[in-house]
C-alpha cells in the first residue's frame, strides 16, 4: 500500500537565508543530471520523408485547430539539422538530452506487420551516436502524443489492440536502439492525452463526445501499454537500464487552507491527475477515490495486469509547470474565481484572447439570463473545456464532474505566456508529496519543467521576457535543491525545451526554448539569456 499523505501536511520550503553557509545547501550532488528536452513531432519536421502520418498531422491540418493554422510539416527541421542541434546541447554543457522517437517514422502504419522503416531507425541511431560522441546521454521517450494514423483508423487508444502494437514497437526500439539508450520513457503525460485529447478535444485526436468514458479507457490502455513495454524490457534490461512513464501535474494548493471542502477538493485533484497513473504504477490499482467516484465507467485491471503494473516504474518521471489554487466545484466558487480571472485577463497570453473574449461574452450573456453560472468553464480558460457546439448533447458524465474541483489563479501571481502562474513553491511541495507518498525506488527525475514568456508570433517580445526566463530557471534550481534537502530524492532536472518549437494547439506562438528559433525563414537558432544561465547552473552544479 501507499503511505497516507495529506497534501495539506506538506511543509512550506525554507527560504534561502541571508548569511547562511553556502557550501552546505547550494551544491547539487555530483551525478545530478541536468538536461534539455524536445519531442519528435514538435521539432523534427520532414513529415513526409519516409514517415507515416500521425494523429497530430491529421489534427493540425484541420483548419481552426491550431493557432494561425500552423503545421509541424517543417517545424525546426531537426531531422536534417540534428548535428547542429547536438552542438547546441553540447554548448549548454548539460549531461543529457531527452527526445522522443516518432512511432510512425519507425513503423509507418504503426504495426510491425505494416513494415519497419530502416531509414527511420537509422535516423535515431545516428542521433544517438552523435549525442554519445559529444558526451551527451540520450533519454528516449517512445511515445510523445504522435500516434500513427494507421492505428487511429482502427480506434487508436480506445482499442485494446493498440496496447499490443505499442508493445511490438517498444520491443523493436529496445532491440535496435538499446545499445545507445539506457533511460527510456514509455508514454509522455497520459493525463494530458486523456483529458485534452478526449475530454476537452483541443489536442489530437480532438474528441470530446464521451468525456466520462473515453478518457478512462484511453488511460487504462496507456497504463497497460506501459506495463507491457516494461515486461518486455525487464527480460533484456542491461544493468544500468531504466524505464518510466512520464506523469504530469500542477501542484494543487487549497484556496482556503482551513476549509475542509477545499482540502477534499485538493485530494480529488491529486487522485484524478497524478494518482490516476502513479497509483497503478506503484500499487497495481487506481486510487480508491477514483474507483468510488467513477464506478463502472472505470475499467478494471485483472490480477495479472495488476502484477505487471506494480513496480513497473524504475524511477518517477515528472513534468511540472505550475501550481493553482483548488477549491470545491460549486457555481458560487466558479463565479468568484471567474471574476478574479477577469481582473488578471489583460496579463494573460495573447493567443487565447479571442477565446477569452468569447468566453466573457458568453458568461456575461449567461449571467444576465440566470443568477448562477453554468457548469461549463469558459472555453480554453485556465485549461477549461470548450463548450460543446449547440447541436451536440451535453454528456451527463465527464471527467470534470467526476473530479469536481475548481481551479483558480492566485491574484498576485505573475503569469507566463501560456497563462500558467509562476509558482515555484509548487514544484518543491510536489516533489515532497511524491517522495512521501510513493517513495519511488530510483528517485525522481524531473523530465520537464520550463516556461514560455510573452512573445507571440509577430509581436515583439517585451525586453523583460528573456530575463524572466533566466530568473525563472534560477528560482527553480533553488526550489529543487530545497526540496532535496528536505528529503526529496531528485536525480535530475530537464528543461523544456532546447529550442522554440511547435507548441501543439498554440502553434509557434509560445516560446519555451533556451534557443530562439527564427520561424519566419532561416530557422536559425540563437541563444537566449536563459541558455547562459542554464550553462552556468549545469557547470557549477550549484544554486547561483
Ligand atoms: C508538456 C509536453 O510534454 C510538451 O510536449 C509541451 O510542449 C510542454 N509540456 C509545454 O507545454
Amino acid at each position: 500500500g501507499l503511505a497516507q499523505v495529506a497534501a495539506a501536511s506538506i511543509p512550506e520550503l525554507a527560504q534561502a537565508k541571508d548569511g547562511e553557509d553556502m557550501a552546505d545547501w547550494r551544491a547539487f550532488p555530483r551525478d545530478f543530471l541536468w538536461g534539455v528536452a524536445t519531442a519528435a513531432f514538435q521539432v523534427e519536421g520532414a513529415a513526409s520523408e519516409g514517415r507515416g502520418p500521425s494523429i497530430w498531422d491529421t489534427f493540425s491540418h484541420v483548419q481552426g485547430n491550431i493557432f494561425e493554422d500552423a503545421t509541424a510539416d517543417v517545424a525546426c527541421d531537426h531531422f536534417h539539422r540534428y548535428k547542429e542541434d547536438v552542438q547546441l546541447i553540447k554548448q549548454l554543457g548539460v549531461r543529457t538530452y531527452r527526445f522522443s522517437i516518432s512511432w510512425s517514422r519507425v513503423l509507418p502504419t504503426g504495426t510491425v506487420k505494416g513494415g519497419v522503416s530502416e531509414e527511420g531507425l537509422a535516423f535515431y541511431a545516428s542521433l544517438c551516436q552523435e549525442l554519445l560522441a559529444n558526451g551527451i546521454e540520450p533519454v528516449a521517450t517512445l511515445y510523445h502524443w504522435d500516434l500513427p494514423q494507421g492505428l487511429e483508423d482502427s480506434g487508436g487508444w480506445l482499442n485494446r489492440q493498440t496496447v499490443d502494437a505499442f508493445k511490438d514497437y517498444a520491443q523493436l526500439c529496445f532491440s535496435r536502439l538499446g545499445r545507445y539508450i539506457k533511460t527510456w520513457c514509455t508514454i509522455n503525460e497520459p493525463w494530458t492525452q486523456c483529458i485534452v485529447g478526449y475530454c476537452f478535444g483541443s489536442h489530437a485526436p480532438g474528441r470530446s463526445v464521451a468525456p466520462g468514458e473515453e478518457p478512462y479507457l484511453v488511460g487504462h490502455h496507456m497504463l497497460l501499454a506501459h506495463a507491457a513495454a516494461a515486461q518486455v524490457y525487464k527480460a533484456i534490461k542491461p544493468p544500468e537500464g531504466r524505464l518510466a512513464m512520464v506523469l504530469n501535474t500542477e501542484w494543487p494548493e487549497a484556496q482556503e487552507p482551513k476549509n475542509p471542502q477545499d482540502i477534499a477538493a485538493v485530494e480529488r485533484f491529486l487522485a484524478f491527475n497524478i494518482g490516476w497513473f502513479a497509483d497503478p504504477l506503484y500499487t497495481g490499482d487506481y486510487p480508491e477515490l477514483m474507483k468510488s467516484r467513477v464506478g463502472e465507467r472505470l475499467p478494471k485491471f485483472s490480477d495479472a495486469e495488476k502484477e505487471a503494473l506494480r513496480g513497473s516504474n524504475d524511477f518517477f518521471a515528472l513534468n511540472c509547470y505550475s501550481a493553482r489554487y483548488i477549491c470545491e466545484d460549486t457555481p458560487w466558487r466558479k463565479l468568484q474565481n471567474f471574476q478574479a480571472t477577469l481582473k488578471i485577463l489583460p496579463y494573460i497570453s495573447d493567443v487565447p484572447v479571442a477565446r477569452f473574449k468569447a468566453a466573457i461574452a458568453e458568461k456575461q450573456a449567461m449571467s444576465s439570463e440566470e443568477s448562477v453560472p453554468s457548469a461549463a468553464s469558459p472555453p480554453g480558460l485556465l485549461g477549461g473545456p470548450a463548450s460543446p457546439p449547440p447541436d451536440k448533447p451535453v454528456p451527463s458524465n465527464s471527467w470534470l464532474t467526476d473530479a469536481s474541483y475548481e481551479t483558480a489563479v492566485p491574484l498576485d501571481a505573475e503569469l507566463t505566456a501560456t497563462g500558467w502562474p509562476v509558482a515555484h513553491f509548487g514544484l518543491g511541495r510536489l516533489l515532497l508529496y511524491i517522495q512521501q507518498k510513493y517513495q519511488p525506488p530510483g528517485g525522481i527525475l524531473i523530465t520537464e519543467a520550463g516556461a514560455a514568456f510573452k512573445e507571440a508570433g509577430g509581436s515583439p517580445a517585451p525586453a523583460t521576457a528573456d530575463a524572466d526566463q533566466a530568473s525563472y530557471l534560477q528560482s527553480q534550481a533553488v526550489v529543487v535543491r530545497r526540496a532535496m534537502q528536505e528529503g526529496a530524492d531528485v536525480r535530475g532536472y530537464i528543461w523544456w525545451t532546447l529550442m522554440d518549437n511547435f507548441e501543439w494547439s498554440y502553434g509557434y506562438s509560445k516560446r519555451f526554448g533556451l534557443y530562439e528559433v527564427d520561424f519566419t525563414g532561416s530557422l536559425a537558432r540563437r541563444p537566449r539569456p536563459a541558455a547562459a544561465a542554464f550553462q552556468a547552473l549545469a557547470k557549477q552544479n550549484r544554486v547561483p
